[in-house]
């Protein structure tokens, strides 16, 4: 998806098959079925203390898959035209990022873990955290 056209439409909530066990459930991340993208990186978030907030630039070419894999938070999507807000708070529901879209991640709940499969390694040049660059790079002009 090109960086310049994504939209916060483009970004959906994915429900997970959830295998249900009276022992505990399991939800399966598999590459290669119907899954927008295949994972290459794996991390998380955690011990992020009250009224932290995570996130703060976009990405250039990285897809994530963002949930909760405990806990509870708030997810902000912005594509420089709209924003939404999306709760997380069940371990089988993710947000689809697309490239080109300002996340903000606020409102952890104590002990939250928020997990992010991502589409590539790790690389700093795929990142952009200055908010005017974003907004000059997604065609948005601003009035003085
Ligand atoms: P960053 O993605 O900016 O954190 P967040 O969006 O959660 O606030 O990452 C914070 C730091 O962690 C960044 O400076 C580099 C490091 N980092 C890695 O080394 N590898 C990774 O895969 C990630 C996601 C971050």
């Amino acid at each position: 998806m090109k960086i310049v056209q994504s939209d916060i439409h483009n970004c959906n909530v994915v429900e997970m098959e959830k295998n249900h066990n009276p022992a505990g459930n399991i939800t399966v991340y598999q590459n290669g079925s119907s899954q927008p993208f295949d994972v290459k990186r794996v991390y998380y978030l955690y011990d992020v203390p009250g009224g932290s907030e995570r996130g703060g630039h976009a990405h250039k070419e990285l897809y994530q898959l963002i949930l909760a894999a405990s806990g509870s938070f708030d997810v902000i999507l912005d594509d420089a035209r709209n924003k939404k807000i999306i709760q997380l708070n069940r371990p089988y529901y993710g947000i689809l990022v697309v490239p080109g879209i300002w996340r903000e991640i606020v409102n952890f709940s104590s002990g939250a873990i928020c997990l992010v499969l991502a589409s590539e390694k790790y690389s700093e040049d795929d990142y952009i955290r200055d908010y005017s660059e974003f907004r000059k790079i997604k065609g948005a002009v601003d009035v003085d």
